[in-house]
């Protein structure tokens, strides 16, 4: 035994969604090399060397509840990393429900449990959760039910990334509490522009989001492993102390505009945050 071993996931059991491209696949073989055995989820046909594959469509309920039971066993730490950008249907489902669907479903099943850790991937779109829009997020929350929530967001024109990341945002905090009473944590990341499949199919608005912070300062949009670095910290017990918080990870540029120390960010920092 030595201290840095909280950090390893040596004996523990991994199950990534979204695992066929970008920042899930980062994970999945982030975790594999930290010690884990992974269970690699995704709708997309896709292999990854010693991980078990499973095929999960997160819009459809049946397909969630089929892929949990084919999984079964003892979960450790559960990435929730799959996504999709507005024009994609079943966003609201594919972003979050069916995110929460499963994590539902392996606690109901005893496979999430004491010591276990789930992490989400949120986007800027989320920020501004914990200010106006934070009564009427509350009240989706109630609405447990796949299907009638789903049908919430199409009624309510909230079936877009923004209202599914900022339910991520508020969901991740307001699980915290009764989670950890199970002994399990939940957190997620937030990242700045990272170079995946989805950034580069969205590349004017994902990639070109931040160009002149990233010059100023002489950074690249992030590759896909260097958000899975602090996902997979996250999930990992050197984590213990750290549950319902949604990590920005995004190189400074919100601070950066929040502070105005770099003033170009301050006007789209404040309105995604819900300060104006
Ligand atoms: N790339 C960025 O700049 C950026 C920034 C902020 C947040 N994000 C978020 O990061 C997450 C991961 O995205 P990424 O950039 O790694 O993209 P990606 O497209 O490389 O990865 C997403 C994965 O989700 C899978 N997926 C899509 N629909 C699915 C479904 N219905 N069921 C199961 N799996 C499905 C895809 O097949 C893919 O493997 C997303 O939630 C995205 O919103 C990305």
């Amino acid at each position: 035994m030595s201290l840095f071993d909280a950090f390893k996931y040596d004996g523990l059991r991994v199950v990534v969604v979204g695992a066929a491209t970008g920042m899930g696949n980062a994970v999945a073989r982030l975790v594999q090399d930290a010690g884990a055995t992974v269970v690699a989820m995704d709708r997309a046909d896709f292999e990854l060397e010693g991980a078990t594959i499973i095929r999960v469509d997160l819009a459809d309920k049946a397909s969630i509840e089929a892929a949990v039971g084919q999984c079964g066993g003892r979960v450790d730490a559960l990435f929730s990393c799959a996504g999709v950008a507005d024009g994609t249907p079943g966003i609201e489902r594919i972003n979050f429900i069916g995110h929460r669907h499963m994590i539902k479903e392996m606690i109901g099943a005893g496979m999430l449990g004491r010591g276990s850790a789930i992490g989400l991937i949120s986007s800027a779109g989320g920020l501004g959760w914990d200010r106006a829009a934070l009564p009427e997020l509350l009240d989706f929350l109630k609405i447990e039910d796949f299907d009638e929530a789903a049908a919430w967001c199409h009624a309510n024109g909230k079936a877009d990334y923004r209202w599914s990341k900022q339910a991520v945002n508020t969901y991740v905090a307001h699980e915290a509490f009764e989670l950890l009473k199970l002994g399990i944590r939940i957190n997620a990341i937030l990242p700045g522009p990272t170079d995946t499949p989805l950034a580069q199919a969205n590349a004017a608005t994902w990639l070109g989001f931040g160009t002149d912070y990233r010059a100023e300062t002489g950074v690249a949009p992030s590759t896909p492993l260097e958000q899975a670095y602090p996902l997979v910290f996250l999930c990992s017990p050197a984590a213990a102390a750290i549950t319902g918080i949604t990590v920005v990870s995004d190189a400074g540029y919100f601070s950066s505009g929040l502070t105005e120390s770099f003033p170009p960010a301050t006007g789209i920092t404040n309105y995604l945050s819900g300060r104006m």
